[in-house]
């Protein structure tokens, strides 16, 4: 899409302990040392690394961010961590609404949007995740299911700056499957349209990510599919260097 800065987002998932810290300084300063202004760069380590991963990246344009936000931001809600807490890291995004969250944690579309209204609230870009499953791509209901996803999780309201959106086709996930251009090429132009009717100016720059076993292989084609403006990487953004290999496709 042209006029948006893409950007390539790193999902650690529940990986990641004070070892690993090596690998977010390698991809700090990688991310440093070969700087580009053409795209941004995230990592989304789990909670208990958000802290000290923000203190690495203080030299660099590597961003932190959160996995999950709780939509109220204190309380009695033993586990959970809300966005503020993830602000008061120096987080600057979260990821709302991933499909393992969905499958997992039973979330819904509106529980999802009211996470993304807190991450709104704190000042944080919300990512917010949608996909269908295996079974709905089969009985051609892809496009039907980004459609409810899309009106039910994105808030009213939502900029281009604080919102991005991830299409992440669950069966592709971790899989090392990936759809084909032509139909990752129609679920974006597909949504491209839904949030350009919904949000007009900022739906048209509203960055909609990739995901979904996204590697550095595949990376240059995935990343070439119009309206396509970045990925977000799970296995693969646990090295640093394929992430950094990713991050040079831009
Ligand atoms: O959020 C990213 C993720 O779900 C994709 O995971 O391991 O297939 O890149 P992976």
């Amino acid at each position: 899409t042209p006029d948006v800065r893409p950007l390539v987002a790193g999902n650690w998932k529940m990986n990641g302990t004070r070892s690993s810290l090596d690998q977010i300084k390698a991809i700090s300063e990688g991310v440093r040392n070969e700087l580009s202004e053409k795209v941004e760069t995230l990592l989304c380590p789990p909670a208990t690394l958000i802290y000290v991963a923000t203190a690495i990246c203080t030299e660099s344009p590597l961003m932190i961010g959160g996995q999950d936000c709780h939509p109220e931001t204190h309380g009695a809600h033993t586990g959970d961590i809300s966005a503020e807490m993830i602000a008061d890291c120096f987080g600057t995004f979260v990821i709302v609404g991933h499909s393992e969250r969905r499958s997992d944690h039973g979330e819904s579309d509106s529980l999802v949007r009211s996470k993304a209204e807190a991450a709104h609230a704190a000042d944080l870009t919300a990512i917010i995740c949608i996909g269908e499953t295996a079974d709905e791509r089969k009985n051609g209901q892809t496009l039907e299911v980004l459609k409810r996803q899309l009106v039910g999780s994105v808030p009213d309201g939502a900029t281009a700056e604080r919102t991005v959106i991830a299409y992440e086709p669950i069966w592709a996930i971790g899989t090392g499957v990936t759809p084909t251009v032509e139909d990752i090429a129609e679920a974006h132009a597909f949504m491209r349209r839904e949030l350009t009717d919904r949000f007009g100016a900022e739906g048209k720059a509203m960055r909609i990510l990739y995901g979904g076993s996204v590697n550095p292989s595949n990376a240059k084609q995935l990343m070439a599919v119009d309206n396509v403006d970045g990925a977000l990487v799970g296995g693969a953004s646990l090295k640093a260097e394929d992430f950094l290999a990713i991050y040079r496709v831009y």
